[in-house]
């Protein structure tokens, strides 16, 4: 048996090592174990501690995982107040703040602390002879609520300081945020659930504190970070400037922003703050300004207060990037795929520096999921260059005319069915050949290399085209004249003639190409060969339904219902009958040509042999459809073997055609072959 000393030891070594590994991985962001090695450690604390409770501290890492609920918070009153700071939203408003600390310090410049302005929740943590002892929030800056258990949860703030303060008591002043990432995770987690969807980093940290169960916080990832202290530097003056309390701070291993800086001047603070702006977006957390603070503290002491702010201290706020407005109606708009975006029109609100009176609302089910309905006072959010959106509804808001929202079944523009595939969010149109919204990107996709291949027509002459009147579906290509073409931007007549001739030479083409041109969604080149090789005819595939679709290897049942739908459209029959009727043509696919058949076909006069298995049809499949090419598939390899097709696991063929030193081809290898032939 151990004695308790040495299990004592024990304890204390493995405690010191989690909390260093809690310190570089929630406070300095840089772990240096991987998480399989601390688990083990962390469990055999665990389990040692189950062994003798008895020798359980309060600062054990393990004594994170929050405790029972409580009935409220208690309240608390500061020692100190907590203050808030008066707000700056102009360049003009921080060159007077400088010009009157300076006023009053009788100085030329004043050195500034810089910081970000955490969009968090202010807490303020007690210690006592070093041992974290209570936590609070600011509440109304004088009396906060107790949240020790709360607080007592996140991993980035010390349960016992490294180092204890020369006073007793020591208060610690800083934010509570939610990282950007642990938010999103959050959001996923409370999705899957069925659970309450939070608005913003700072609503879910705010909600995950202000928990009276704390066993649900410790579930919740919260970051603390410092940037002040309070009794410490009222009692004793153990600092000459901010910038030492908050290495101290860092020394205390406490999180720590690593954006702070000290600056000079008006001019630096707004260099700073613009430096600030343009990277907020990369920043792991919200911030909703940048703080200026004198840096001196003698300076600070003389400055001192008015009402409830201080005079040394100012925010300087970024334009909101939320704000709530009415939502007056849901259009739809339909982008050039066809998909029908939902879009918020708004009463006018000025969010994020511009008025937005439009904002995306995504999808369908982002709908449902927030669930907003029409005539919501809603909250908006429009961060930097991103698109406006619509975050959310106030519920209590909502008036009693409000309307639920309807995806419509049929394309605002063109009229011709929507339709939701499934397992996509998505609803499109499926009127790709017709709708006004998808013209230029169905016309450019139909003459592209792969698809009609026209030679000369690009996206800028397909934008004057368009723009002119003068094409409105792929049919209306094969009526372009030379004398029109000619007139356009940056054409003569020479380019108007080899653009005509390209048109013309586009109407000898395959079926798999012009299949593929037609631009249907999930369609691409070798999807196309393959309806083209199997249905053999326009006709047959345009009658196909989506179940017989699916026979066909590699089309799955998103495909072939995306393939029903589009043939299905009676605007794309009309103008696939436009396009027959201009000329467009291809070699037919023989349906069953014999081997016999002196047609050139590539397979004729060759013989083949099957070995192992083919994932995308049976070895008979196989040979029907060598069989269909011309060539011949025998049993056994010989000398006049042409070709070894091996799939996988093939057996003793494979070793025999190499032995003999017989070409082999892969399953891809045939296929393409094959399609070659059905061109
Ligand atoms: S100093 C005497 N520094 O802003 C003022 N506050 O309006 C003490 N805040 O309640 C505050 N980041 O929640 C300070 N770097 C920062 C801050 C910061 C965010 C918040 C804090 C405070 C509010 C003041």
């Amino acid at each position: 048996m151990a004695s308790e000393k040495t299990i004592e030891e024990r304890l204390g070594a493995l405690r010191a090592v989690i909390t260093s590994h809690n310190f570089h991985y929630y406070v300095q962001d840089a772990p240096v174990i991987q998480d399989a090695e601390y688990d083990l450690i962390f469990r055999e604390l665990q389990q040692l501690e189950q062994q003798y409770p008895h020798l359980i501290t309060p600062d054990s890492p393990t004594q994170r995982v929050g405790a029972p609920p409580l009935k409220a918070f208690a309240q608390l009153a500061h020692e100190t107040p907590m203050l808030s700071l008066a707000n700056a939203f102009s360049d003009e408003e921080v060159i007077a703040f400088d010009r009157r600390v300076r006023e009053a310090l009788d100085v030329k410049k004043v050195d500034y602390a810089v910081e970000p302005k955490f969009d968090g929740l202010a807490v303020s943590l007690m210690y006592e002879n070093g041992m974290l002892v209570r936590g609070a929030t600011r509440g109304n800056g004088y009396t906060g609520e107790d949240i020790t258990l709360n607080l007592r949860t996140i991993s980035s703030i010390p349960l016992r300081l490294p180092v204890v303060p020369a006073r007793s008591r020591f208060e610690v002043r800083g934010e509570v945020v939610m990282l950007k990432a642990d938010f999103e995770q959050l959001n996923q987690r409370q999705q899957q659930k069925g659970e309450k969807i939070f608005v913003n980093p700072r609503n879910a940290a705010a909600g995950s504190l202000r928990q009276l169960d704390s066993r649900v916080t410790a579930t919740r990832k919260l970051t603390f970070f410092a940037y002040d202290i309070g009794m410490l530097r009222n009692h004793q003056p153990d600092f000459l400037e901010h910038s030492a309390v908050l290495a101290y701070l860092a020394s205390q291993q406490f999180r720590v922003a690593q954006q702070n800086r000290i600056v000079t001047g008006a001019d630096a603070l707004l260099a700073c703050y613009h430096e600030m702006a343009a990277s907020r977006s990369t920043l792991p957390y919200e911030i909703d300004g940048v703080v200026y603070k004198v840096n001196n503290l003698a300076q600070q002491e003389t400055l001192g207060y008015v009402s409830r702010a201080p005079r040394f201290a100012i925010a300087h706020k970024f334009p909101a990037q939320e704000a709530s407005t009415e939502l007056l109606a849901i259009e739809i708009q339909v982008g050039r795929t066809g998909a029908l975006t939902p879009v918020a029109r708004l009463a006018p609100v000025f969010v994020g520096g511009v008025t937005v009176t439009n904002a995306t609302l995504h999808n369908e089910d982002e709908i449902q999921r927030k669930q907003i309905m029409i005539g919501d006072t809603v909250i908006v959010r429009r961060a930097g260059d991103v698109i406006p959106e619509v975050v959310a509804a106030i519920p209590e808001h909502r008036p009693a005319d409000a309307q639920s929202f309807v995806m419509p079944d049929h394309c605002p523009i063109c009229d011709s069915r929507a339709v939701r595939l499934p397992g996509e969010a998505v609803t499109r149109c499926t009127g790709g050949l017709y709708c006004p919204a998808q013209r230029k990107q169905a016309l450019w996709h139909f003459a592209s290399r792969s698809a009609m291949d026209i030679d000369g027509l690009g996206e800028k002459l397909i934008d004057q085209l368009v723009e002119r009147k003068l094409v409105h579906t792929p049919a209306d290509l094969y009526k372009l004249d030379v004398e029109t073409l000619a007139k356009l931007e940056r054409m003569a007549e020479k380019s108007a003639h080899n653009l005509v001739t390209a048109i013309e030479r586009s109407k000898h083409t395959t079926l798999s190409r012009f299949i593929y041109a037609l631009g249907i969604r999930h369609v691409g080149e070798a999807t196309a060969k393959a309806l083209a090789s199997h249905a053999g005819e326009l006709n047959v595939l345009m009658k196909m339904r989506a179940d017989e679709l699916q026979q066909i290897p590699d089309i799955g049942p998103v495909v072939a219902q995306s393939i029903e739908d589009f043939f299905i459209e009676a605007h794309n029959r009309d103008v696939i009958a436009q396009l027959i009727q201009h000329g467009l043509q291809w070699k037919k696919t023989p349906p069953a040509a014999q081997a016999t058949s002196e047609s050139g076909l590539i397979f004729s006069g060759k013989t083949f042999v099957l070995t192992g298995t083919l994932s995308t049809m049976t070895r008979e499949q196989a040979k029907n459809r060598i069989e269909q090419q011309g060539g011949k598939v025998t049993a056994s390899v010989s000398s006049v073997t042409s070709y070894v097709v091996v799939g996988t696991d093939p057996g003793s063929k494979y070793t025999r055609a190499t032995e003999l030193g017989i070409p082999v081809l892969d399953e891809d290898q045939l296929l393409s072959l094959l399609q070659k032939q059905s061109e």
